[in-house]
């Protein structure tokens, strides 16, 4: 028997991380029934686009670059913030590109990621204890008690704040900052000042001497308006479902529910139980979708989460974002990638390296130490290798701004370093250097399997 399903139903069912102790329950009711008055931020063909995209990862001819803040906040939103995070995506997309030999989709978390699951209901601070921080469009991040009361005006605000985000970033998309030249002349400027820019010369010379080729045969964005402009999608982890919900609207083309807060949504690890409110919300949209895949995921299981969220076996509905941590990857994720590949589950098998690589430094910041996310993008793109399955993507946290929160790259931040400029409102977040060296740390080993492929098929 199948329950009917509406953008409502989750609240029949038990929800985690959602808070439940706002001050005045009517305030929430009147500011959700305002956001459903708001205009959609995304539309259904452009969700469906991205899916088709998608499509192509799940069948092994392109690459997902997912990557963005681990939480966006009211204090941290600038243009310059905006337009950073976005030329970083497209220059590791052009250097993922070039090695991988495959389109790259571009997808940020950005525009609406804002909600977080907490380990810890609670903080206490010098024997004082408050509700813990949730994220901006919750409560404050500062340790005060009026502040820490969750508080359904943020929503707006968040609402607000994702629009003019994904303004910016549609403009950036389509008006001209995406010229593929450009954009390959800021990476050469890191090249140029990276420690280790040696090492990463001769793949930047040869994307250069493509473009030159390229432009010797008439291939210009003059002559071809395309170079000129990216496609770029937004994605946040689908938590607060009561925002969710609200921005849940039937696309009058094919009938269906969309939920229109971003392009892609997924569900966090602390969130994927199989009768919870977030993975039946999720069911019910016809969005491209994410589910976190941890270390304590078997693989039966997986299988059966599969079956809720992509019963048609829909290419590009579902990307499983695998986040394990480097110890643990290899005893993990081999059983895992064989239970979807013998089962002929189509899937995107993607990567998160940063939230099983977390830890806590002698001088108490949480950082992620580079060497680890690197070990762990690399045992990814191993054990893809061994089970035959497409290493379909990254999903990184990330800023274009210099901050001090990851530790090591050939800039080797120390952990002294990190209270330099510390300024995540959740994790620590690889810098602008940091991400594009590891695009092409990571292209250098997708290059590697591509030489491997040619030579196996010649
Ligand atoms: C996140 O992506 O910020 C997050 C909370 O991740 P996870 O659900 O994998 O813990
Ligand atoms: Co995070």
């Amino acid at each position: 028997m199948t329950e009917r399903w509406t953008p409502q139903s989750w609240r029949a069912k038990p929800a985690k991380h959602i808070p439940s102790d706002y001050p005045d329950a009517g305030a929430v009711t009147r500011v959700e029934d305002e956001l459903r008055r708001m205009p959609p931020l995304v539309f259904a063909g452009e969700a469906r686009r991205l899916k088709s995209l998608l499509g192509n990862v799940a069948d092994g001819k392109a690459f997902l670059l997912q990557g963005g803040d681990c939480a966006e906040s009211f204090k941290e939103f600038s243009a310059d913030n905006i337009r950073d995070t976005f030329r970083l995506i497209l220059q590791m997309a052009v250097v993922l590109t070039f090695a991988g030999g495959k389109p790259v989709v571009k997808v940020g978390r950005i525009a609406g990621q804002f909600a977080k699951p907490r380990s810890e209901p609670i903080e206490t601070i010098d024997g004082v204890t408050l509700p813990s921080y949730r994220g901006d469009n919750i409560n404050a991040m500062e340790f005060e008690a009026t502040g820490r009361a969750p508080d359904p005006e943020r929503l707006l605000k968040a609402y607000g704040q994702s629009s003019s985000t994904l303004n910016l970033l549609r403009a950036f998309a389509g008006g001209g900052y995406a010229d593929l030249y450009n954009i390959h002349r800021w990476t050469l400027g890191f090249v140029a000042d990276s420690p280790q820019g040696a090492r990463y010369k001769e793949l930047a010379e040869k994307i250069s001497e493509s473009l030159t080729f390229m432009a010797a045969i008439g291939v210009t964005p003059d002559t071809h308006p395309e170079m000129h402009r990216v496609e770029f999608f937004t994605s946040h982890e689908a938590l607060l479902l009561g925002y969710e919900e609200a921005m849940t609207r039937v696309d009058s083309t094919s009938g269906d529910w969309y939920d229109t807060s971003a392009h892609m949504l997924w569900i966090g690890e602390r969130t994927r139980q199989l009768d919870g409110a977030h993975v039946h919300f999720m069911k019910g949209v016809k969005n491209p979708i994410g589910v976190k895949v941890g270390p304590t995921l078997e693989g039966d299981d997986l299988l059966r989460l599969i079956d809720v969220l992509n019963p048609a076996n829909e290419p590009g509905r579902l990307t499983l974002i695998g986040r394990f941590g480097a110890e643990k990857i290899a005893d993990r994720l081999p059983r895992l990638m064989e239970a979807t590949k013998k089962s002929g589950r189509s899937v995107v098998w993607s990567t998160d390296p940063m939230h099983g690589n977390t830890l806590k430094a002698n001088n108490g910041y949480k950082t992620r130490p580079f060497d680890r996310i690197l070990a762990e993008v690399r045992a990814f793109v191993e054990i893809a290798g061994a089970e035959g399955v497409h290493p379909g993507g990254v999903h990184l946290e990330m800023t274009g701004q210099n901050v001090t929160e990851c530790t090591g790259g050939a800039r080797a931040v120390l952990e002294g370093d990190l209270a330099d400029r510390y300024h995540t409102h959740c994790d620590p977040r690889l810098n602008g250097e940091q991400a594009l060296e590891l695009s092409f740390l990571v292209a250098e080993k997708l290059r590697a399997l591509r030489s491997e492929d040619l030579r196996a098929a010649s």
